[in-house]
C-alpha cells in the first residue's frame, strides 16, 4: 500500500497479568524522564486496560510532584453531543481517575468540546492547536477488539488529524458495559486521527486479556491495513506493545 514506507518490528514487552500495570507505569515514567521537551505533551486512553497503570501513577505522584507539574495533556478521543457535566464524558472520567489526582490543571489540558455546535470547526480547532503545540511526546493507547486505536475505527483514513466519527456497533457494545447498556453509549465521537498518533515521539500500546489475543495477533502479524487501524503502528519505529500473557496467547502460545 502506498502509505507504507517501511515496516518496523513492534517492540514487545510481555508481562504476567499481575505485573502489567506496574510495567506499563514504569515504561511510561521512563519515557517521560527521557523526554527532552520542557513540558511533555501526552495523550492517554480511557477504558479498563489502563486502570491499574493509573493507580500506579497516582502513587508515584505523591513523591514526584515536580515531574507531573510539567506535563501537558491532550485528549485522545471523546464522545460527541454530551453536556459538559455528563459523567460519560472521557474528560470527566480521566479527570476523576488521573488528571486531578496528578494535579494536571485545566490550563495544561486540551480536549474536544463534546457539545460543540459546529463539529467541523471543533476538529479544525484541535488541528490548529496541534500544529502550534505538537507533536505529541508520548501517546499511550488501548486496543479495541476491532483493532481501533483512539476512536479510529476500521476504515479510518491514515492522514486525518482530528475527526468526528460514527462509532462501530462493536465499539458501542464494548463500551456499553461501562454505562449500563447500549442505549447510554453515544453514537458519535471525536478522535485524534492516525496522523498525530503515528507522529508521536513515543507510543505505547497497552493490551491485556485473552479477549484481545486474536486482534493483537492480527495487529502484529497480519496485513497493514486501514481495516485494522492499530496495524498502522508497524509503519513507525517507536512503538512498544506492553501485553500480558493472555493477550499474547495466540501470538506466542
Ligand atoms: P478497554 O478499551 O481498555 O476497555 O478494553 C480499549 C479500547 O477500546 O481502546
Amino acid at each position: 500500500m502506498s502509505y507504507v514506507k517501511k515496516i518496523h518490528d513492534l517492540h514487545i514487552v510481555r508481562t504476567c497479568s499481575q505485573d502489567f500495570a506496574r510495567v506499563a507505569a514504569e515504561s511510561f515514567l521512563g519515557a517521560l524522564k527521557d523526554c527532552d521537551t520542557p513540558s511533555p505533551l501526552v495523550t492517554l486512553p480511557t477504558g479498563h486496560t489502563p486502570l491499574g497503570m493509573y493507580e500506579e501513577l497516582r502513587t508515584h505522584h505523591a513523591n514526584n510532584k515536580a515531574l507531573w507539574n510539567r506535563i501537558r495533556y491532550l485528549a485522545l478521543d471523546e464522545y460527541a453531543d454530551l453536556k459538559p457535566d455528563d459523567p460519560r464524558l472521557f474528560q470527566n472520567w480521566l479527570d476523576r481517575e488521573l488528571l486531578t489526582p496528578l494535579s494536571i490543571n485545566q490550563d495544561r489540558r486540551t480536549g474536544f468540546r463534546s457539545d460543540a455546535a459546529d463539529p467541523e470547526a471543533e476538529t479544525r480547532r484541535i488541528e490548529i492547536w496541534l500544529d502550534q503545540n505538537g507533536p505529541i511526546d508520548i501517546a499511550v493507547l488501548g486496543l479495541g477488539t476491532n483493532g481501533h486505536i483512539g476512536f479510529n475505527e476500521p476504515g479510518a483514513v491514515f492522514n486525518h488529524v482530528a475527526n468526528l466519527i460514527a462509532l462501530s456497533s462493536e465499539t458501542r457494545q464494548a463500551n456499553a458495559a461501562y454505562w449500563s447498556g447500549l442505549d447510554h453509549v453515544p453514537e458519535k465521537a471525536y478522535t485524534l486521527g492516525l496522523k498525530p498518533i503515528l507522529d508521536a515521539r513515543k507510543i505505547f500500546l497497552l493490551v491485556s486479556g485473552a479477549h484481545k489475543s486474536a486482534i493483537l495477533d492480527k495487529v502484529m502479524n497480519g496485513p497493514i491495513t486501514q481495516d485494522i487501524p492499530a496495524s498502522m503502528l508497524r509503519t513507525v519505529p517507536n512503538v512498544t506493545v506492553i501485553a500480558d500473557k493472555d493477550a499474547l496467547e495466540i501470538t506466542h502460545g
